[in-house]
């Protein structure tokens, strides 16, 4: 196992190039299941969730290849209906792939995705809406066991709470079903509508990805296509705060702006100058950070709950109290104990934690214990006095490509260290 060891107080300076999404290329790569045919993703990120997606995609029986950031599949021929519960272990959002494999094999069988840092990760709303398209689904023995009689079959669904997941098992399982799908209160992330952009592509038939109201006639076949993956936009809040918390300035490269634009306000709150052009984005840092007066994570287009943890890192250091409420997920604080190793003074109750800006952050050795959260700890480190230590880097590398690489070439004073 390694660790980095990071010695605080450089301000970044530099560019940085962002890198596809991992958010959009986990659904597209399931979706190409649904292609009987060749097809290409450019500006996919190396990561190692999406080689975890394309562990399944061999296991079912494609052929995956990756040439730099592209990743090519074919699904022609397909030789499995299960994915091991080793692999749906690799990666909690694996279940994104049901919905693409009962719509090409008639069947699945796959486990429940265990609980993750974030608290338990129901999928209630995935399986309600598969089963009213047709889909039999026993749960036994932590397996889900799914069959659908001859087709899957279009109708109009209701989703109690706009599930990213949901919505992406529902496009899936509707593109190629007899009749049409309506879905009411879809999720609109920008994800969603990359996905659709990939599957009209390849032939499918959806209108309004990204509203509300998601409507999908189902086709007979999809054809191969190229498709790109639209910039990481929470990779893009993470560097424009670790510009934040330096007191640095850094042009992020390669972005989309809009999807930004829950976010741009808060850095600007907290004293940030921000400059956007087409695809790039500038963000320069006061000398001192001052409060956000709250932070709400919502479904897009409101504050993404991915961004969180990013922002209470900078709240850490900056002057006054700030304070969050997390909306989405029912716990997503892990990273809050330690972040108060580092000496950062937050009370976390339930769904709200309340941060006290201090002067200064003190190095410590500290874990990563989620992705968002293992990246606000790499944050704290680079404002830190001191050396900290940051463990269980694995979390990390499932979704920041070459993190420690981007971070050195903007003079972050950051090492790999076995241990
Ligand atoms: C996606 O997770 C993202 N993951 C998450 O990013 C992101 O935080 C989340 O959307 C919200 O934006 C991927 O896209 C791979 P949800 P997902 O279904 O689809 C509850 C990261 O850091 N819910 O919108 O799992 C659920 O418990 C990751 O990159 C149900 O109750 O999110 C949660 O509280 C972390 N029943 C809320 O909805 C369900 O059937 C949002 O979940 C499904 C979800």
């Amino acid at each position: 196992m390694s660790s980095w060891l990071i010695n605080g107080g450089n301000r970044l300076n530099g560019t940085v190039h962002i890198h596809g999404a991992k958010n959009s290329a986990l659904p597209i790569l399931a979706a190409t299941l649904l292609v009987p045919d060749y097809c290409e993703i450019d500006n996919c990120p190396a990561l190692s969730d999406v080689d975890a997606a394309m562990d399944i995609l061999r296991h079912l029986g494609c052929r995956v290849g990756r040439k730099e950031h592209t990743v090519s599949v074919d699904a022609t021929v397909l030789s499995g209906a299960d994915i091991p519960d080793t692999l749906m272990r690799e990666m909690r959002s694996s279940i994104v792939f049901l919905g693409a494999m009962v719509a090409r094999l008639g069947e699945a069988e796959l486990s429940f995705p265990g609980g993750c840092e974030l608290g338990p990760r129901p999928i209630d709303l995935h399986l309600s809406a598969l089963r009213r398209m047709g889909l039999q689904i026993k749960e036994e023995g932590g397996r889900l066991r799914c069959r659908v009689e001859r087709q899957m079959t279009g109708c109009p669904i209701s989703l109690a709470f706009p599930s990213v997941g949901a919505t992406e098992n529902i496009i899936l399982a509707a593109v190629t079903a007899k009749g049409t799908t309506t879905i009411f209160n879809a999720a609109k992330e920008p994800e969603i509508q990359d996905l659709c952009r990939f599957l009209n592509a390849c032939g499918a038939r959806i209108a309004g990805a990204g509203e509300s109201t998601v409507v999908i006639e189902g086709v007979k076949q999809l054809t191969g296509c190229r498709h790109t993956v639209i910039p990481d936009r929470i990779e893009t809040v993470t560097y424009a705060a670790a510009a934040a918390i330096t007191g640095g300035s850094l042009l992020l490269k390669n972005i989309q702006v809009e999807p930004l634009q829950a976010c741009v306000p808060i850095l600007e709150e907290m004293g940030c100058q921000t400059t956007a052009w087409k695809k790039e984005w500038l963000v320069t840092a006061p000398p001192r950070l001052r409060r956000v007066r709250s932070v709400r994570t919502l479904p897009f287009p409101g504050f993404p709950t991915d961004a969180q943890a990013l922002i209470m890192a900078t709240a850490c250091v900056a002057k006054g109290t700030s304070v969050f409420i997390e909306t989405i997920f029912e716990s997503r604080y892990k990273h809050v104990g330690e972040l108060m190793r580092m000496g950062a003074n937050i009370k976390a109750e339930g769904r709200v934690a309340v941060v006290e800006g201090v002067p200064q952050l003190s190095g410590a050795p500290v874990e990563c214990t989620d992705l968002r959260g293992g990246a606000a700890l790499v944050l704290a480190a680079l404002a830190a006095q001191g050396t900290t230590e940051i463990s269980q880097l694995q979390h990390i590398e499932r979704g920041y490509e070459a993190f420690a690489e981007e971070l050195q070439q903007v003079g972050a004073d950051i090492k790999t260290v076995a241990r």
